[in-house]
């Protein structure tokens, strides 16, 4: 669905929203709403009007007679062919006088409360969003967090009462959770790490959005993998970088010559587990890509966001261990392993950079917050944090064992042929790959009719070729709504197959 459909959709699903008016109306006034917002922006093409009954499930026509009122009010042009575009609401020369002064009064009452990037950034709003429901991709188990061990390891930072321990965080981060995570990431991640190089953020996001104000300036290109994570995505966006998508294949990013022709300032990868389709970056790539990045001066940001959930061998080493020219700014989170309202992660920069870095972190964002890192430091430290990753590691496993089954088991022989499971062995979704005339968007909104909050794969890219298929979370969900959920999500599958 498009952003400009979701947009929509979301407006009209309000039940208060003009209950008492008909669909077309309120689909007109939905519209103008959002063209007042300014989160339908001058010059953005809206979706045709099959598009678009199809994305809110209305007929055609409803959608056309509120495309021609809006027409005639001066809210949008249609040229034939060519589709129906916002018109610039601050120039508006409407149909008749009256209309003009009352589209210019609301202008001036709704002038446009967000910048330029501000209105980008809200537009899109079509991120997953976090809700606890069954097969949503990403979520974890927090029911397994260990609340009473947490609270004594609280407690005990509390009862030491250290004063600085309330002030912001300055030099990185707290010190022996900067130890501590050097240590884990040595002997887990085969990470090349002092101390010093250890900086820790609020997360992922945020480690991504200082390397990409420190590293790259506005109009620089950014190279993303296709498809790509959209929170890396939305933050490069927001800093105005040009971002170029690399195909992704069961290799990982699989550069080609046009690829090659351009010059990328930050490359954005997930080399131990592609974010979504779940391709492991063969070694071949990994060295290809350190190469290229030497070569075109340009920093590579491994975002390593679940390579502790591996349930079978060893988990597999990072490609900063590669990295012998500091190219790499490596990331890691607690999102996943602990609970992402923890908010912390950490980044492991090159050390020509972690000067720089602390300077940035400290000004741009006042890092705080020790209480919690000095907490996390002794959970790591005195040997919980492996021990409960071994633990949910083994719930995860069986767990993603048993949709596998529930899945296959139901789709027999036939569908078994022309669908495909995600055979990689880690992380918290797997990806249920369909054939390519499928509509996996629609079957995303057949699914989350029955409660569950798949997502659509083609959502995932940037530009075409899509490969279609739906993103199934299963950490979150327990065994016996796998079995029930995984038996109804098999049937929307048949449905749309078929
Ligand atoms: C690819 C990827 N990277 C990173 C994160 C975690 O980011 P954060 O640390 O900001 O919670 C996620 C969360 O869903 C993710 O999917």
């Amino acid at each position: 669905m498009s952003p400009a459909s979701d947009l929509l959709a979301n407006t009209l699903a309000q039940t208060d929203f003009h209950p008492g008016l008909p669909q077309q109306r309120r689909l007109y006034e939905a519209a103008k709403a959002a063209i007042h917002q300014h989160l339908l922006g001058a010059g953005n093409k809206l979706p045709s009007s099959r598009d678009l009954a199809r994305d809110l499930s209305v007929a055609r026509n409803t959608v056309i007679a509120a495309f021609e009122q809006l027409a005639a009010e001066g809210y949008v042009t249609s040229t034939l062919g060519s589709g129906t575009y916002v018109a610039d609401i601050q120039t508006l020369t409407p149909v008749g006088a009256k209309t003009t002064v009352r589209a210019a009064t609301s202008a001036t009452i709704n002038a446009p409360p967000l910048s330029k990037r501000g209105m980008q950034i809200t537009e899109f709003a079509a991120g997953p969003r976090f809700e606890i429901q069954p097969f949503v991709p990403g979520d974890a188990d927090f029911s397994s967090f260990p609340f009473k061990l947490w609270q004594r390891l609280q407690n005990r930072v509390w009862r030491e009462a250290r004063s600085e321990l309330l002030d912001y965080g300055d030099s990185g981060g707290h010190l022996p959770l900067r130890q501590a995570i050097a240590e884990y990431l040595r002997i887990s991640r085969s990470v090349k790490v002092s101390v010093e190089q250890i900086m820790i953020t609020s997360g992922t996001q945020q480690s991504l959005d200082l390397c990409a104000q420190l590293l790259a300036d506005v109009g620089d290109t950014a190279w993303v993998e296709d498809p790509c994570y959209w929170g890396a995505r939305r933050v490069f966006e927001a800093c105005d970088l040009v971002l170029h998508p690399i195909t992704v294949d069961a290799d990982g990013m699989a550069l080609e010559a046009a690829d090659l022709a351009t010059n990328p300032r930050l490359i954005y990868v997930t080399p131990s587990h592609q974010y979504p389709t779940g391709a492991v970056m063969s070694l071949a790539r990994r060295r290809e890509l350190l190469d290229v990045a030497v070569r075109k001066n340009a920093w590579i940001l491994e975002d390593d966001y679940d390579s502790e959930f591996r349930y079978t061998g060893r988990p597999l080493a990072a490609l900063q261990g590669l990295d012998t020219g500091d190219r790499v700014v490596y990331m890691g989170t607690f999102s996943k392993v602990l609970y992402p309202g923890i908010k912390v992660g950490y980044m492991v920069v090159p050390p020509a950079l972690s000067e720089s870095f602390k300077i940035a972190l400290y000004d741009l964002q006042r890092p705080g917050q020790l209480m919690v890192q000095a907490a996390l430091a002794d959970f790591i430290s005195l040997g919980h944090f492996t021990t409960h990753i071994r633990k949910i590691r083994q719930i995860y496993g069986s767990r993603r064992e048993l949709l596998r089954k529930t899945l296959v088991n139901q789709f027999g022989p036939q569908l078994s042929q022309r669908v495909t499971i995600s055979s990689e062995e880690s992380g918290l979704h797997l990806v249920v790959e369909l054939p390519e005339h499928v509509d996996d968007v629609a079957l995303e909104k057949l699914a989350a009719e029955s409660g569950m909050a798949v997502k659509a794969l083609s959502t995932y890219y940037l530009a075409p070729p899509v490969r279609r298929g739906l993103l199934v979370g299963y950490a979150y969900v327990t065994p016996d709504k796998i079995a029930y959920y995984g038996k109804l999500l098999a049937s929307v599958i048949q449905s749309g197959v078929r």
